[in-house]
C-alpha cells in the first residue's frame, strides 16, 4: 500500500536569502561552514548529481511512496528540475512543488509544471505587506520579492485556467512569527483573493540558539493571540482549504511547551526526509537527526525506494517532540488540501 510522503530537499542552492531559513544563510556559513550530521546549508557541494537523482526515483514505481514533497533550497531553480518531476510522476507518485514562487515567472517552466502533472504548488510568501515580507525573505539579486511571487501564483492559476486543468492546487505557505501574527489572517485572505486551493501558516522554528530566536520565535505569551487570530481565520470562512480545525489548538499548544513525547509519530513510519546530499532521515527534526545513530543512517544513494521505506513495525513513540514537528503535521494530512472548499 502507497503510504508514505518524503520531504525531499532536493536542492541546497537558493535564489532567497530568508533570514531564518533552516538551510542558515550564506554569509555565516562562508566564515563558520556547518559540520554536524544532517546540517543543511545553501553553499552544499555535497548535492546529488542529477544520475543518482534518477537512479533513486526510477525505483519509486510500486514502492511504499505515495508522495513527494519536493523542497530544498529553491528547487525550480535547478535546470533538470523538470526531468526529476517527470520520472516521479511517471513512477505514479504525486509530486507536491514547495517553491518561493518567484521561479513561476518563466512561462516555459509554469507550462512544465502543468504538462508533466505536477499535483500542487506551495508558494511561500509570509506577509500580506510586502516590505515585511521582504525584509525577512530578501531576495539575493537584491530585486525579486513580494511582488514577483504574486506575480507568479497570479501566472501559474492564469495558466491552469487557460489550459482548463483541474490541477496543480496551488497554497500560500507563510512562516508565523512574533512580528507577523496578523498574516495568520491576512495571507490567507490574500490567497482567497488571488484564487488559491489553500493557505496554511506555520510557525517559525529555531533553536534556541539561533540569533534571530529571541526577536522572531513564538511562546507562551503570544498563544492568547495566536489563538484569537486562527479563530477569525476558521471563522472567516475563506473559500480555501485549510489545515484541519485541530490543528490551530495545537500550534498553540506547541508554542506554549515545545517539548514533549509524540504517540506514535509517522516520522520514520509514513514521513521521512531526505537531503541534498541523499541523506535519509525519519524526520527533519534536528532533535531527531541529532540523536540517530551512526549505525542508523541511510541515503538513497545505491538503495530502492522499497528497502528504504517499507514500513518494518508499528509507528513509535518519540520523546522528541519540538516545535519542528508541527510544520510537519499539514504535510501528513495534506490529501485535505486537495478536496475542494466546502467538503467535510
Ligand atoms: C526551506 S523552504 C524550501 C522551499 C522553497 N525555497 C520555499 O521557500 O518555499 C520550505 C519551507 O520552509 C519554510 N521555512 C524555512 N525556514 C523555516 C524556519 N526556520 N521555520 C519555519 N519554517 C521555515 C519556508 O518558508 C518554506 O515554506
Ligand atoms: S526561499 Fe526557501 S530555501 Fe530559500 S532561503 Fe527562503 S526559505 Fe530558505
Amino acid at each position: 500500500m502507497r503510504e508514505v510522503s518524503l520531504l525531499w530537499g532536493l536542492r541546497s542552492p537558493c535564489n532567497l536569502g530568508c533570514r531564518y531559513c533552516y538551510f542558515g544563510t550564506v554569509e555565516e556559513h562562508r566564515t563558520l561552514p556547518p559540520a554536524a550530521a544532517g546540517a543543511l546549508s545553501h553553499l552544499s557541494r555535497s548535492d546529488l548529481p542529477l544520475e543518482q537523482i534518477l537512479a533513486f526515483t526510477a525505483t519509486l514505481k510500486d514502492s511504499p511512496v505515495q508522495r513527494v514533497f519536493l523542497a530544498g533550497g529553491e528547487p525550480l531553480i535547478w535546470p533538470p528540475i523538470l526531468d526529476v518531476i517527470a520520472a516521479v510522476k511517471n513512477a505514479g507518485v504525486q509530486v507536491v512543488v514547495c517553491t518561493n514562487g518567484i521561479p513561476l515567472n518563466r512561462p516555459d517552466l509554469v507550462a512544465g509544471l502543468l504538462e508533466r502533472g505536477v499535483d500542487a504548488v506551495s508558494v511561500s510568501l509570509d506577509s500580506a505587506d510586502p516590505v515585511y515580507n521582504d525584509t525577512w525573505r530578501p531576495a539575493r539579486n537584491g530585486r525579486d520579492g513580494w511582488r514577483q511571487v504574486i506575480d507568479g501564483v497570479t501566472a501559474l492559476l492564469a495558466t491552469r485556467a487557460a489550459c482548463g486543468a483541474a490541477g496543480p492546487k496551488v497554497g500560500l505557505y507563510s512562516v508565523i512569527t512574533r512580528r507577523n501574527l496578523p498574516d495568520i489572517t491576512a495571507v490567507p485572505a490574500l490567497a482567497a483573493e488571488l484564487g488559491c486551493d489553500y493557505a496554511v501558516p506555520q510557525p517559525i522554528a529555531l533553536s534556541g540558539d539561533h540569533a534571530l530566536h529571541g526577536e522572531l520565535s513564538l511562546n507562551g505569551a503570544h498563544a492568547a493571540e495566536l489563538t484569537e487570530r486562527f479563530t477569525a481565520l476558521y471563522g472567516a470562512r475563506l473559500p480555501l482549504r485549510l489545515p484541519p480545525a485541530s490543528y490551530p489548538g495545537r500550534v498553540a499548544a506547541a508554542v506554549r511547551q515545545p517539548t514533549g513525547r509524540v504517540k506514535r509519530c509517522f516520522g520514520g513510519t509514513t514521513l521521512f526526509f531526505v537531503e541534498p546530499d541523499g541523506s535519509v532521515w525519519d524526520c527533519p527534526s534536528s532533535l531527531k537527526i541529532t540523536a540517530t545513530p551512526a549505525e542508523r543512517r541511510r541515503s538513497i544513494v545505491g538503495a530502492t525506494a522499497t528497502d528504504l521505506f517499507t514500513p518494518t513495525g508499528c509507528a513509535a513513540d518519540c520523546g522528541l517532540f519540538s516545535v519542528d514537528c508541527v510544520n510537519m503535521w499539514p504535510l501528513m494530512g495534506f490529501d485535505r488540501l486537495f478536496t475542494p472548499a466546502g467538503a467535510a
